[in-house]
C-alpha cells in the first residue's frame, strides 16, 4: 500500500507540470468552480487481478468551450469514472438530438450550457435525464466512446473505464441491448486502432428499477464481457435505492460471469449507502467520498483496499459538497484511503482529466498516487495492467516503499 502522498519521484515532463500547478496554486488558491460556462475562474494550465481479455489542447468539438489542456506533455492518467452519456460536448448533443429527432430542453449551445447549473443533486440528475437521452442508435454509443477516448488522450490518458446506462434506454426508447453494447464496444476496439486508447465498459443498474431489469442488464454485460465489459455499475438516486439486496441477483449474475462490481455509493447517500454496498463486497466505489465523515468505515475501506473513484468538480457542481476547499480528498487521503480521479460527465461540469487531476493535486493527490490507484483499483486483465505500470513508472518513477 502506498503512503501517504508526497507528488515526489516524479520524472521530467511530469516534473514541469509540477512546477507549473505549484505556481499556480500559489497564484490562485480560492479556486471557484463556475457551472455552466466550461470554464473555471482560473486560468487554464496545465487491486486485484482481473478478467478479460497527441496532445490536442483540450481538443473541443464545440459547446462550452474546454478548459486547455495544460501542458503539450501531459502526464499519463487513468480514469475509472466517467458516464458516457456526459461526455458529450452541448454542440455534439444538440447534433445528435437533431439527428435523432429528440427534443432536448433548450436548443442552442448557450441555453443548454446555462442548463448545467445545478440547484443541488436531484436537479443534477434531472438535467442528467433530460439531457442523455439524446442517445438513440448504436453509432451515438460509438461515436462517444470514440470522441472521449481523443479528448482524453489530450490530456495523456492510457486507460478509461466508461460506464453507461442502458436499462432506461432500453425501457424508455426502445433501443435494443445489442445495438448499445455493440455501439458501445465497437468503440472500445476503434478506440484502441485509431488513438491507442485502452478503453473498458461497464453498464450502469439504476437505483430502484425493479429487479428483473437490474437482472437482464447484468446478463447482457455478461455476454459482452470478451469484448471490453469489464464490470457493473449502480447509479441514479443513491437516496431512492430502497434495500440494495434486490439486486443481490444481478450482481451475483455479473461475478459468476466474470465481471467487477463498481456501484455509486457515498456521494448523496452518505454512509449508509457505502455501507449498504459493501454486502457485493464491491471492487472499487464511485464517489465513496462520505466515508471521509466515519474513521471506522475509511479504516475498512483501507483494509479492504478500495479504491475510491473521486470526482472534484461534480461534487461541487451538484453541491454533495459545498465548496472545493472543504472536499473531503486530504481526509480521504490522511486516512490512507486509495483515490483514483475522474470527471464523471465532463460535458455536464464543464470539466476535463487535466482539471480534475489538478484540482485533486492542489487538495494533496499526487499525479502519481491518483494513477497507481487508478492502476491498482482498474477491472482490467493483467497484460494491460502490466503495460499500464510501466508506463506509470517510467513517467513517475518507480513506486517506494
Ligand atoms: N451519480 C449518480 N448517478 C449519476 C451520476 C453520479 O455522479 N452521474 C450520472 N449519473
Ligand atoms: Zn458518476
Amino acid at each position: 500500500m502506498e503512503g501517504p502522498d508526497t507528488a515526489h519521484g516524479i520524472r521530467p515532463f511530469a516534473r514541469r507540470f509540477e512546477n507549473a500547478a505549484a505556481k499556480l496554486s500559489d497564484s490562485d488558491r480560492g479556486f471557484r468552480h463556475a457551472p455552466g460556462t466550461g470554464e473555471s475562474t482560473r486560468p487554464p494550465s496545465a487491486r486485484s487481478s482481473r478478467r478479460t481479455g497527441e496532445d490536442s489542447g483540450g481538443g473541443s468539438d464545440g459547446g462550452a468551450p474546454l478548459p486547455r489542456s495544460g501542458s503539450a506533455d501531459p502526464y499519463p492518467k487513468i480514469e475509472l469514472h466517467v458516464h458516457l452519456e456526459g461526455t458529450i460536448r452541448p454542440e455534439k448533443l444538440l447534433d445528435m438530438a437533431r439527428r435523432n429527432g429528440v427534443t432536448l430542453p433548450a436548443d442552442n449551445v448557450e441555453a443548454l450550457s446555462a442548463l448545467y447549473r445545478y440547484r443541488d443533486f436531484d436537479h443534477f440528475l434531472e438535467m442528467w435525464r433530460a439531457t442523455t437521452g439524446t442517445m438513440r442508435t448504436g453509432d451515438d454509443f460509438r461515436r462517444a466512446v470514440l470522441d472521449y477516448a481523443l479528448e482524453a488522450k489530450a490530456h495523456g490518458v492510457q486507460y478509461i473505464e466508461t460506464t453507461f446506462s442502458p436499462i432506461n434506454r432500453n425501457k424508455w426508447d426502445g433501443i435494443p441491448y445489442p445495438a448499445m453494447f455493440d455501439g458501445v464496444t465497437d468503440g472500445i476496439t476503434a478506440a484502441a486502432e485509431h488513438y491507442g486508447v485502452t478503453v473498458r465498459a461497464m453498464p450502469s443498474l439504476i437505483w430502484g428499477v425493479d429487479r428483473e431489469l437490474a437482472e437482464e442488464c447484468a446478463q447482457w454485460a455478461v455476454r459482452y464481457r470478451d469484448r471490453g465489459i469489464v464490470g457493473l455499475d449502480a447509479g441514479g438516486n443513491e437516496l431512492a435505492r430502497g434495500d440494495v439486496s434486490e439486486f443481490d441477483r444481478a450482481v451475483a449474475i455479473a461475478r459468476d460471469g466474470g465481471l467487477g462490481i463498481v456501484p455509486h455509493a457515498g456521494e448523496a447517500g452518505g454512509v449508509r449507502a457505502i455501507r449498504d454496498v459493501l454486502r457485493w463486497n464491491p471492487d472499487g466505489l464511485q464517489h465513496g467520498i462520505a466515508a471521509a465523515g466515519d474513521p471506522a468505515l475509511m479504516a475498512e475501506l483501507v483494509d479492504r483496499g478500495t479504491v475510491l473513484r473521486v470526482t472534484p468538480t461534480s461534487n461541487v457542481a451538484t453541491r454533495v459538497v459545498a465548496d472545493i476547499a472543504e472536499h473531503p480528498l486530504p481526509r480521504l487521503r490522511e486516512a490512507g484511503v486509495r483515490c483514483s480521479i475522474g470527471t464523471d460527465d465532463p460535458a455536464l461540469f464543464g470539466t476535463t482529466l487535466g482539471q480534475e487531476y489538478e484540482l485533486a493535486e492542489r487538495l494533496g493527490i499526487s499525479p502519481a498516487s491518483a494513477y497507481r490507484a487508478g492502476v491498482d483499483g482498474s477491472l482490467c486483465d493483467d497484460a494491460v495492467r502490466q503495460r499500464l505500470r510501466e508506463v506509470g513508472d517510467t513517467a513517475f518513477g518507480a513506486p517506494t516503499g
